[in-house]
């Protein structure tokens, strides 16, 4: 088979100025994508800002003869994700992929939790995920192609202590990618997630030193580059760490239909083994097909 290349391709990656997106933009461009390095360069919990970040990835992509421009935009804000999608039409008069990845923590239990550490988590998951999607999207359906990683975590589909903010915002990007899985199928918009887990500034204090020196983030970057190659699936959540590789999906059980005289919260109670049993359960494509399902429940079947 030969080699996933991206010769002749437009990427931008969010929050490429070090972690994960730095290697995501640094293997785009070795494989031979023109990318945009999109960085705020603010702190972990999402303070400050100096494009320096960005900049220093742009030379390391330069010296080994790569394709790169920097752009300090926040992910959150109208007139910067604007002018990140001008800049780079401008520059090379298409965007092919873009990888969202920008992303901040503000952990604390509920209790200690202020209403701005919710906001700020979500504007830069959710908003800072949409934005650019949406920037990106008319010009992708132009073109009849496009590639989108999202990054989305555990800490979202199953949950993690003290993260309720982070939780949220990483459960909705893949509501997000449901959704437009859809819309983009006819245009050739392919649209994916990627739920990492790596050692970088985000999980220093998170991990044990020697389990984050496993996970390089070089050994996530693989997944994200098969996300957005030309062969790529579509709806996929696919868990990334330390190599090894694997496929989130949601389940719905195949459940009961309760018929009038069980049709009470009794009916559950007494049912609830067989509306958890997992024989028959399946992954969905879409809401419309799980709909079909009652109606077959409902017709007796
Ligand atoms: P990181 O902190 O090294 O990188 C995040 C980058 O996003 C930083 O360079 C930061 O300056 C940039 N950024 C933050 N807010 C921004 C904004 N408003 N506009 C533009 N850029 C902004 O962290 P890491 O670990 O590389 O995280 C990358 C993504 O992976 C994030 O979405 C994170 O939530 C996600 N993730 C990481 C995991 C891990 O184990 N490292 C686990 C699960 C998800």
């Amino acid at each position: 088979m030969s080699d996933i290349r991206f010769d002749g391709k437009v990427a931008i990656v969010t929050g490429a100025g070090g972690g994960l997106g730095r290697q995501h933009a640094l293997e785009l461009a070795r494989r031979g994508a023109k990318v945009v390095v999109n960085d705020l360069g603010g702190s972990v919990d999402g303070s400050g800002g100096s494009s320096e970040a960005a900049l220093k990835v742009v030379e390391e992509i330069k010296a080994f003869g790569g394709e790169a421009i920097a752009h300090g935009a926040s992910v959150t804000d109208d007139a910067g994700v604007a002018d990140l999608v001008k800049t780079t039409m401008e520059t090379w008069g298409q965007i092919d992929i873009l990888i969202a990845n920008a992303g901040i923590l503000r952990d604390r239990t509920l209790t200690k939790m202020e209403l701005a550490d919710f906001e700020a988590v979500m504007q830069v998951h959710v908003w800072g995920t949409f934005k650019p999607i949406k920037a990106v999207w008319d010009i992708m359906k132009a073109q009849n192609y496009g590639r989108i990683v999202v990054t989305t975590s555990s800490s979202g589909m199953y949950g993690n202590f003290g993260q309720s903010n982070y939780g949220a915002a990483k459960m909705a990007v893949l509501g997000l990618m449901n959704t437009l899985k859809l819309e983009g199928a006819k245009n050739n918009i392919k649209i994916n997630a990627i739920s990492p887990v790596a050692a970088t500034r985000m999980t220093e204090g998170l991990m044990p030193p020697e389990v984050l020196a496993k996970l390089a983030p070089e050994a996530v970057t693989p997944g994200v580059v098969y996300l957005v190659s030309e062969d790529a699936p579509t709806g996929a959540i696919l868990t990334a760490g330390a190599g090894a590789f694997a496929l989130s999906r949601i389940y719905e059980t195949e459940g009961v239909y309760l018929s009038d005289g069980d049709l009470s919260a009794e009916g559950i109670r007494d049912h609830w083994d067989q509306i958890t049993g997992e024989d028959g359960q399946k992954a969905y494509f879409n809401g419309g097909e799980q709909g079909q399902k009652f109606f077959r429940k409902m017709a007796g079947g």
